[in-house]
């Protein structure tokens, strides 16, 4: 099944919005952190439902988003959330201020960005970018089109130190690369950027049951749980363009 087969299956399902809940939990972290500011233009990689421009859009005033997916279902119900109300994951539950930012959702792969060298000031992805077919061609593409000093914020929750994430590849057609956190830092020095930061953002909003609770429906012991959520969470790499 191709890209665009599986994510619109997804999308059709509902399901962009369920990831959407459970990634916000450590993306708004990563977002937090990048250098975004007004009249930046920041592109998301494999936005799903575009929730991390919303956010963007809304607590750091950027000029222009752009969010590229390879399901055009995605992209169009990205577009149709932008136009209603943000949701609660938004913003964290805060009252917006009105957003006046130009965002924009486009269908496309990762192994050929649409856009000019130089554009882009910053790029954010989430639980998207192993799913490239050449990882390393997608990095060489984000360090074209990102203008230098610009970063890439790149989150991902399956990598080869979570153990906990390693079964997933089974209950998903698309290939995915499984990297290390070594892997990450090689592979963007590679592609001409910089690894400012390398980091686990532990999730500390998912409800961890007491131990006398377990085995769970998906966890056997609360040990587990407690690894995969507050140890490993998130493994964020933020790369800075030269
Ligand atoms: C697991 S979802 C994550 C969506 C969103 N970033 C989030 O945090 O909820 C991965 C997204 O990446 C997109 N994607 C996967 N491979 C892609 C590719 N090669 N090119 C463009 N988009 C891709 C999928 O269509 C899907 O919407």
């Amino acid at each position: 099944m191709s890209v665009r087969q599986e994510f619109d299956a997804w999308a059709a399902d509902g399901r962009d919005r369920g990831m959407e809940e459970r990634h916000w939990q450590t993306a708004k972290h990563a977002l937090a952190r990048m250098p975004a500011g007004p009249g930046d233009t920041v592109l998301d990689l494999g936005t799903g439902s575009g929730y991390a421009l919303r956010a963007l859009a809304d607590t750091k005033d950027i000029a222009r988003g752009y969010g590229l997916d390879g399901s055009p279902e995605m992209a169009r119900n990205a577009r149709e959330y932008t136009e209603e109300e943000p949701s609660a994951a938004d913003l964290g539950g805060e009252t917006p201020a009105a957003s006046t930012a130009d965002l924009g959702f486009v269908v496309g792969d990762f192994g050929h960005l649409p856009f000019a060298d130089d554009s882009i000031d910053h790029a954010f992805s989430m639980e998207a970018f192993y799913y490239s077919a050449d990882p390393h061609e997608t990095l060489r593409e984000v360090a074209r089109v990102l203008r230098p000093g610009g970063t890439f914020h790149c989150a991902v929750n399956y990598y080869e130190e979570n153990v906990h994430s390693h079964a997933w590849q089974d209950n998903i057609s698309v290939d995915m690369t499984r990297w290390d956190a070594d892997q990450y830092r090689e592979a963007f020095e590679e592609a001409g950027l910089a690894v400012a930061s390398q980091d686990n953002v532990p999730d500390r909003d998912v409800e961890i049951p007491p131990a006398e609770e377990f085995p769970t429906e998906n966890w056997e012991t609360r040990e587990e749980m407690v690894e995969r959520y507050r140890t490993y969470g998130t493994l964020l790499t933020v790369g800075v363009a030269l």
